[in-house]
């Protein structure tokens, strides 16, 4: 092939050229945060944060940065600290403890920005080698009268920092409040800005990519993971850092597994897919299942499987309105599977008795929903009235639907093999279908649907070309 026909021939595949990734939101941003959270907490108040260092000896994963210290800071480096002084007088609210500029060390585990770039990129007052951290920690607490920390499940850390702050306070003649801060940022994060929206949409649309990849390459004798594999590719290709959670994609018998990590197995005739996968970009998680038959036809149980758990979706969707409350979403979707579930002879009983005895457990285990955004299980309170059973406990979410949250649908069916009572024709059919929804003001937007969802859809996207044959 000459060269320049190769050159239009890489341009017309976008996948052949990875890309940058989303520009990163500026200072400001992170800054707004910053004085959004201190608005919460009483002017006296002083709030730690902990990056934590890497694990030592990992050569596995990239380091990834703890989700509340990055929507709060932007600094994305491994052993850092973070503090701030609402309450303290300009140019020494913010300081920044960070791993100092070091080539010997630089040149095998990456760039950093250094004390001078704490200050010059990340705007900090003031910065300090971590190193210095315990050193400079009185005269940060002098005249706190509150410690708001965020560990990121740094125990080691969280220990030494209380036991300092007890110290100060034992100097004093009242006591001293040390409270965890993360359940405030939390609330910060439930509610998505415009950057957020836009990121976020990037995500869905680039795993919506990579959902049309595996599709299409889906048939009998495949494995599961070439699947992965192109899904991975497309992520990685069009920006993403890293995939949002470990792919689940589980044919036959792996599809009843709720989350199948391995993607090993050749796929079958006959069998169903399970394909949960999404990208990160930017930070921010998608969250989007498919379900298809590997024949690219859907046999009469699939089709009688899917149609509930589509119909029990697009229902919950529809309750994703401002004002609605969280399990108004739960409670729609498990009223149509286990109307269907009674239909198809797979439970005994009315909806009612089914839902009170928890019988439908047996196929659909999990929750419809839950919050969407930096992490894929993402921060933010569900308010549920009992939070200790975790059967009802989605039932009773009571958090009230905002324009700018983001969750996920994904009602399921999953019927294993030697189910009680249980035809073998049902056995080893599992469907799940999941999709990313944004409350807006005009109604529930989703931002993953562009992923083939109809039965009709989905036999197109699966037509083998005059190339393949199934
Ligand atoms: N992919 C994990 C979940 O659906 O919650
Ligand atoms: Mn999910
Ligand atoms: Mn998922």
């Amino acid at each position: 092939m000459r060269i320049p026909t190769l050159l239009v021939a890489l341009a017309a595949c976008s996948s052949a050229f990875a890309v940058a990734g989303p520009p990163a939101p500026g200072p400001e941003w992170f800054a707004a945060h910053r004085a959004a959270l201190a608005a919460k907490l009483p002017p006296d108040a002083v709030v730690i944060l902990r990056a934590p260092a890497e694990s030592p000896g990992n050569l596995l994963d990239a380091y990834r940065p703890d989700s509340n210290v990055w929507y709060l800071t932007g600094f994305s480096e491994p052993d850092a600290i973070a503090v701030f002084r609402p309450g303290a007088v300009e140019g020494k609210r913010y300081v920044l403890f960070v791993k100092p500029r070091n080539w010997t060390e630089e040149r095998w585990t990456g760039r950093r920005a250094g004390v001078e770039g704490a200050k010059s990129e990340y705007r900090a007052d003031a910065a300090y080698p971590v190193a210095d951290f315990e050193k400079e920690l009185r005269p940060l607490f002098a005249g706190a009268k509150a410690l708001f920390y965020l560990d990121a499940r740094d125990r080691e850390f969280r220990e030494k920092l209380i036991t300092a702050w007890r110290v100060l306070a034992a100097d004093g003649t009242e006591p001293l409040p040390a409270l965890d801060v993360a359940p405030h940022v939390a609330q910060m994060r439930l509610v998505k800005d415009a950057t957020e929206i836009a990121i976020l949409r990037e995500a869905a649309t680039l795993s919506v990519e990579a959902h049309r990849a595996a599709l299409s390459l889906a048939r009998p004798g495949v494995n599961e993971g070439v699947l992965k594999a192109a899904m991975v590719q497309r992520c990685l290709a069009g920006g993403g850092a890293r995939m949002a959670y470990a792919p689940i994609v589980g044919s036959g018998p792996n599809s009843v597994i709720l989350h199948y990590p391995d993607a090993n197995r050749t796929m079958q005739a006959g069998e169903m897919i399970v394909n949960d996968t999404a990208c990160e970009y930017g930070l921010y998680a998608a969250d989007v299942t498919r379900s298809y038959p590997v024949s690219g036809t859907f046999s009469s149980e699939q089709r009688a499987v899917y149609d509930i758990v589509l119909a029990a979706q697009k229902a919950a969707i529809a309750k994703a309105v401002v004002g609605a409350v969280h399990h108004d979403v739960q409670d729609a979707s498990l009223a149509i599977v286990v109307d269907g579930l009674i239909k198809l002879g797979l439970v005994k009983g009315t909806r009612e008795e089914v839902i009170k005895s928890r019988s439908y457990t047996a196929f659909f285990p999990h929750g419809t929903s839950h919050w969407l955004g930096l992490d894929v299980h993402d921060a933010g309170s569900y308010e549920f009235a009992d939070p200790t059973d975790r059967w009802t406990r989605y039932s009773s979410s009571m958090a009230k639907l905002k324009p700018g949250m983001v969750l996920t649908v994904e009602p399921g069916i999953y019927i294993p093999e030697k189910s009680e009572g249980v035809d073998p024709k049902w056995w080893n059919l599992g469907v799940r279908i999941e999709d990313d929804i944004l409350v807006t003001e005009k109604g529930p937007e989703c931002l993953s649907c562009a992923a083939p969802r109809e039965i009709a859809e989905i036999e197109k996207a699966m037509k083998p070309s005059s190339s393949q044959s199934r």
